[in-house]
């Protein structure tokens, strides 16, 4: 049986990892709209990712019996002006995410709850890797989205060609 706290804190991240889907989903839209495909192929596989951390967490506390709730999924809300924005909104979400995740370890270790901890590992790790993603995308950006002789093109083309793979060694869900 997982600690009273412990549980809360992963039930409600389940929440915000849906909610990271949804919010990253709503990127996809808005690049859908504005004809950059490539950018919302990407920002769906990611939403795709994000709704696996949701069942890795859900899983978790099933296998630990903890009843999930299933509460309302917030309305993304972020309003772009640019194709830059919602790069940088993206990169400011996972640092969020991560100083969540931190804090249920944070509290895992409190609570000397080391098999929380082992699950996490993943999680804190995957978090490292879409800080580095979000931070690249936005370098990428920077340096090809104003060029004129087609850096935008072949970045659009880049980020079309991303696979949705789950990963080999990621928590169960
Ligand atoms: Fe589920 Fe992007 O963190």
């Amino acid at each position: 049986m997982l600690h009273e706290k412990i549980a809360k804190m992963i039930d409600e991240q389940v929440n915000k990892e849906f909610y990271s889907a949804y919010l990253y989903l709503d990127f996809a839209n808005y690049y859908a709209d504005e004809g950059m495909d490539g950018f919302a192929h990407w920002y769906e596989v990611q939403a795709q990712e994000e709704r696996d951390h949701a069942m890795m967490m859900r899983r978790y506390l099933i296998d630990n019996g903890v009843r999930v709730t299933s509460g309302a999924i917030a309305k993304p809300d972020k309003a772009f002006k640019t194709a830059l924005d919602p790069l940088y909104a993206a990169l400011e979400h996972e640092k969020y995410v991560t100083s969540l995740i931190n804090g249920i370890y944070r509290e895992a270790m409190a609570q000397q709850d080391y098999k929380t901890m082992q699950f996490l590992d993943w999680f804190i790790k995957e978090q490292g890797e879409e800080e580095k993603n979000a931070e690249d995308l936005i370098r990428k950006m920077k340096l090809f989205g104003s060029d004129a002789k087609g850096g935008l093109y072949a970045l659009n083309q880049e980020l079309a060609a991303r696979v949705y793979t789950p990963s080999a060694n990621a928590p169960a869900m």
